[in-house]
């Protein structure tokens, strides 16, 4: 009775609020969201799994989730899955048996989520995308995807590279240091910035291996990197935790990141722009993990069976050295 009556509350509260993203794919209608009985005060319920605390950019994503949660009067149920697929499968299970009214999970790779998922879906609960994608070829087994555009994350990467090095034919050796084996992230701004380059021979990836999207594994490769190619000319990294640990190992090896190496990063924490300042990072490709609002926005959607889009983007840019000191204030994660 009281979920029944928190829908329709919801509901009501929902006809004047506005999703703060812009909506990539038709809005699809779900079952009545969740079988669950929402909290003994009335609450509705979220199960979040989330991937792990392996970079800045995770713990503003986790903080956001948080706070929203909080602010949004939504009882949140947290996991932090330590970057390992079998406990997020294990809490995804776990939320299913407690009955929450929405399960939201941040997939830590693509692959391997049919048999929970259809799991979920069989015992009546609505499950959101948050941040990363996942391969299944049932749509039906989730309501929606909130995050980015992780393609166009690599490609704003590779176009940034091709202008900068406009002028010139000499090769340009690159070395990338990929974020976690299997997730969408990596595959994405692989792909993204391989497309961006490809269409001109003198960039050459001479080298590209995972760094699990952590500092001290950016550090460890890139110290690799250096050892094994003396000719670095620029250095991709997916996200700006590695990039940081790879500038350590850049330094440590005589050489002067953004300069003797350029540096390319994603994801826009405070420390890349420092380091962007202090002309370490040439350019940042902005990842947003400020999800939270609109992930609880979404669950209430859901879980009272009200229409809501199949993908809703993040809006994001892409910063330079010249932006990074007066931007740098303004940084909220
Ligand atoms: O899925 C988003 C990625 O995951 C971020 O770019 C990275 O920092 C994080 O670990």
């Amino acid at each position: 009775m009281a979920h029944r009556a928190l829908r329709i509350i919801t509901a009501a509260v929902l006809a004047g609020g506005v999703l703060t993203a812009c909506t990539t794919e038709p809005a699809t209608t779900g079952t009545t969201g969740g079988t669950g009985k929402g909290s003994s005060d009335g609450k509705l319920v979220l199960g979040f799994a989330q991937v792990g605390a392996e970079s800045g950019w995770r713990t503003a994503n986790t903080k956001s989730v948080r706070d929203a949660a909080e602010k949004a009067g939504i009882e949140l149920k947290f996991s932090d899955a330590q970057q390992k697929q079998e406990n997020q499968i294990k809490a995804i299970r776990t939320f299913i048996q407690q009955k929450v009214d929405v399960i939201a999970f941040s997939p830590v790779v693509e692959s391997g989520w049919d048999t929970v998922l259809k799991e979920a879906k069989n015992a009546g609960i609505p499950v959101i995308l948050t941040d990363r994608a996942v391969d299944s070829q049932d749509t039906s087994l989730y309501r929606t995807f909130l995050g980015s555009d992780f393609v166009k994350e690599g490609q704003e990467a590779g176009k940034w590279l091709v202008k900068e090095y406009g002028g010139t034919s000499a090769p340009v050796n690159i070395v990338e240091l990929q974020g976690t084996t299997g997730s969408a992230p990596a595959n994405d701004r692989k792909a993204g910035f391989a497309e961006a380059i490809k269409g001109d021979p003198k960039f050459k990836v001479v080298a590209s291996q995972t760094g699990d999207f952590t500092r001290a594994k950016g550090k460890e490769v890139m110290q690799a990197f250096l050892k094994s190619h003396e000719d670095i000319d620029v250095l991709y990294a997916h996200n700006d935790d590695m990039a940081l640990g790879a500038i350590q190992a850049i330094e440590e090896a005589g050489k002067k990141p953004g300069t003797d190496i350029k540096v390319i990063s994603v994801d826009g924490i405070k420390d890349a722009f420092v380091a962007m300042k202090e002309k370490k990072i040439n350019v940042v490709v902005e990842c947003n993990p400020l999800l939270g609002d609109q992930l609880m926005e979404l669950a209430k959607k859901v879980a009272a069976g009200e229409d809501v889009p199949r993908r809703v983007e993040t809006k994001e840019g892409v910063f330079t050295q010249d932006q990074a000191a007066a931007a740098l204030p303004g940084r909220q994660y």
